[in-house]
Order: C-alpha cells, then structure tokens, then sequence
C-alpha cells in the first residue's frame, strides 16, 4: 500500500529518510529467507512496509532547495547527511517555497493549502529548525485545512495544544508530537540508565547529558535550545516515568562542524548504593544523527496514515517514539474516530520482522 506524503523542511532527517527508502528496497531485492531489515522494528504497519512512501510535496524557504527535484535538495549544503551510495532517482517532485514570517505576519499559507489540495498527502512531516512555534502552528493549520494528517519532529507545542488536537479529531485527522525520542539517541539511552538505577533501588545523586553535532540542527541549537531542552527533560520523565530534578541537559554544548551529521553525547550519573556508598557511570555515545530521527519518523508517518485508513489510536502505538507526547488519557483517539475498527477493539497494525 502507497503512503503519500508531504514534508516542510527538506533537511539532514529527510535525506536520511529518502535514502533509506532506497536502501531498503535494494535490500529486499537480495534478502535472504527469515533475514530481518536492519535498524527496523516494525516490517509492516497499516499495510505499509519503509519504503511504500512516496514524497508527493515539499516546502522549504532555502534558495538552493526551492525548484529542485526532492532528489536532489537532499543533498543541498548545508545537508550535510552522509550520501549512502544507493540510487535516488529523480522523484518528479520540485520543492516549493514555504511559509514565511515578515513583519510578524505569516506569508504563504495559500500556496501551502493549495499545494496540498492538489498533490492529496496522507501526512504531512514537519521538520523545520526548531524554535519557529509561528511556522509549527502555520504548518499545521495549513493541513486541517487540506485534510491532511501532520507528525511533528520539532519540540514546539502542536500535539499537545488542547485546541489545536481537538480540531484535527473533529476531521479524524492524527496529529502526531511533539518531538521525536531517536532511535538510539541520548535521551532513550540516559533514560534507561536512569530507569535501571530508580529499579535497582540505588539513590541517583546527580546527572547531566551534554550533546555536540556538526550538522545545522545542533548550530541553531546552540542558540536556540530553550524548547529542546524542555523537551530532553519531558523526554526523561515521560521514558522513566519519573520527573528527576537532579538531571541537568544541554541540548547543544557546542557546533563542531567536522563532525557534520554525527552527535556526540557524554552522559554522566552519580549515585549511591549500599551503605551510602558511591558510583559513576560516564558514557559516551556517537550517532549518525539523521539515522536516529529517520529510524522513528518511518513508524510515525505509517501510524499516523493507519490510523486514518484503519481506525487505529496512534497515541497508544507512538507514544515511545516521543519525547513530549499529550497525555494519551486527555486525548483518547479511537473514541473519536469513525473507522472500520472504532467499535472498541484494537486492531492488529503491525507485523513484526520475519527475521525476528
Ligand atoms: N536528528 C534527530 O535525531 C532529531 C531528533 C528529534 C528532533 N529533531 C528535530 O527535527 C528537526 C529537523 O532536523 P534536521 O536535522 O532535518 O534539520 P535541518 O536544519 O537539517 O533542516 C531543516 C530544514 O528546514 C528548512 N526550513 C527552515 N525554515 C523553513 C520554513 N519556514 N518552511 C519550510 N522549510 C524551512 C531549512 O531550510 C532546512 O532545509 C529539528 O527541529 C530537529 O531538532 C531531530
């Protein structure tokens, strides 16, 4: 089955998606009998395997992206996400100015429905820099009104504004956020350490997560983290279940450009066990930065676009692959949702890797 789908922010996570695309249906053509695909948890959801989707829009304000095929903008400097060496063929697709903000008056919402409208996405990925709440809101209200699903890879408030998740659940939209807890980034990493000491009934005395990356996600991070870090600490006591005070995170330490898409992160523990007595645990651990983004926005896309075609409840399926979701209680889907399965039960969406 063919997901369609749109995406605003053509940048390190989308060349990342777009090329695994390619590299799994090239890994299909030689896969071996019970072999699983590698770094993916879920073969099939609603009936889409990772490379059933097909970019059919795309918005973005660079001037080297707009009017490009897609296949090419994913290259664009400052992207800088390594070229997997797989064929990305020309996908017929021009990339399109998006919204813009001028005089604290946002521009382009007219194209972007338009848009939209003609090219009928499923979803619609927005994954801008983060800190633009003004384009997070623009985006997302251009797709209520083309009746387009939205997943929101950014920490700025859109899934968990009351108003605006009410509206989608009126057009039996899913909207999917905020920010995506990575595939095996630092928080999912910190926050199993974390879970691991709470569990063994050790004291946690102090702990920090200090991140570095050379890709233009941890530039702009570096001045302006303050949603990040917001979400990094939602992202630890949404993972533990726990909020812990004495976690301290630094979103971007600092921008060292020739580690380009790889992020480094040094995580630190200080605890206490038995008789008062102290440990530490200092880890390191390096990323390819866009991998671990596009290794959760591929589940969250086909959730989002089951839950429209299957009546599913994304929340209840992507609530791990997030680091600021709402309270799934405060947003109950399938009540709201008319589809063949919304009469309770929970349908079956996902068939795990044959190889597994
Ligand atoms: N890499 C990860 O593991 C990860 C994890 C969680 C969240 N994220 C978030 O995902 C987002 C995207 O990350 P990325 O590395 O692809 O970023 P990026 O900087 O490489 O790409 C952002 C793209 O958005 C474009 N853009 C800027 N303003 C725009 C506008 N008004 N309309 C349309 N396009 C616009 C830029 O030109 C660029 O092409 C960031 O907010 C990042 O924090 C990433």
């Amino acid at each position: 089955m063919e997901l369609r789908l749109a995406v605003a922010g053509i940048g390190n996570n989308i060349a990342a998606l777009i090329q695994g695309k390619y590299f799994y249906q090239a890994f299909e053509k030689t896969r071996r009998e019970g072999e699983a695909l590698p770094g993916i948890k879920r073969e099939i959801i609603g009936g889409v395997r990772p490379y059933d989707f097909n970019v059919c829009a795309c918005f973005d304000v660079h001037p080297g992206k707009i009017g490009t095929d897609v296949s090419q903008a994913i290259f664009c400097p400052p992207n800088c996400y390594p070229d997997l060496r797989v064929n990305v063929p020309h996908q017929g697709v021009s990339v399109v100015e998006g919204l813009t903000l001028a005089g604290g008056e946002l521009q382009g919402m007219e194209q972007v429905i338009r848009e939209l409208r003609r090219t009928r996405p499923d979803v619609l990925l927005y994954s801008l820099p983060t800190g633009l709440q003004w384009a997070a809101d623009g985006y997302s209200l251009c797709c209520l009104e083309a009746g387009v699903s939205f997943v929101n890879c950014t920490p700025e408030i859109v899934a968990r504004n009351p108003e605006r998740m009410a509206a989608f659940q009126r057009k039996k939209l899913a909207l999917l956020g905020d920010d995506l807890a990575s595939h095996i980034g630092a928080s999912v990493v910190h926050s199993a350490l974390l879970e691991l000491i709470l569990k063994r009934g050790l004291d946690l005395v102090r702990s920090y997560q200090i991140n570095i990356g050379g890709n233009s996600d941890f530039e702009n991070l570096f001045v302006n983290g303050k949603s990040k870090a917001a979400s990094k600490k939602n992202a630890i006591a949404h993972l533990t279940g726990k909020a812990l005070d004495q976690v301290e995170i630094i979103p971007s330490g600092g921008f060292v450009s020739q580690l380009k898409d790889e992020k480094v992160a040094m995580i630190s523990i200080e605890g206490r066990g038995w008789a008062g007595t102290p440990f530490t645990i200092d880890l390191k651990l390096k990323v390819q930065d866009s991998s671990n983004a596009a290794g959760v926005i591929i589940d969250l896309i086909r959730f989002a676009a089951a839950s429209m075609r299957d009546g599913i409840d994304p929340y209840a399926e992507a609530d791990s692959l997030l680091k600021s979701p709402p309270k799934v209680a405060q947003f109950a889907h399938t009540q709201s949702h008319s589809g063949p399965n919304s009469n309770g039960s929970k349908p079956s969406v996902c068939t795990a890797p044959t190889g597994q």
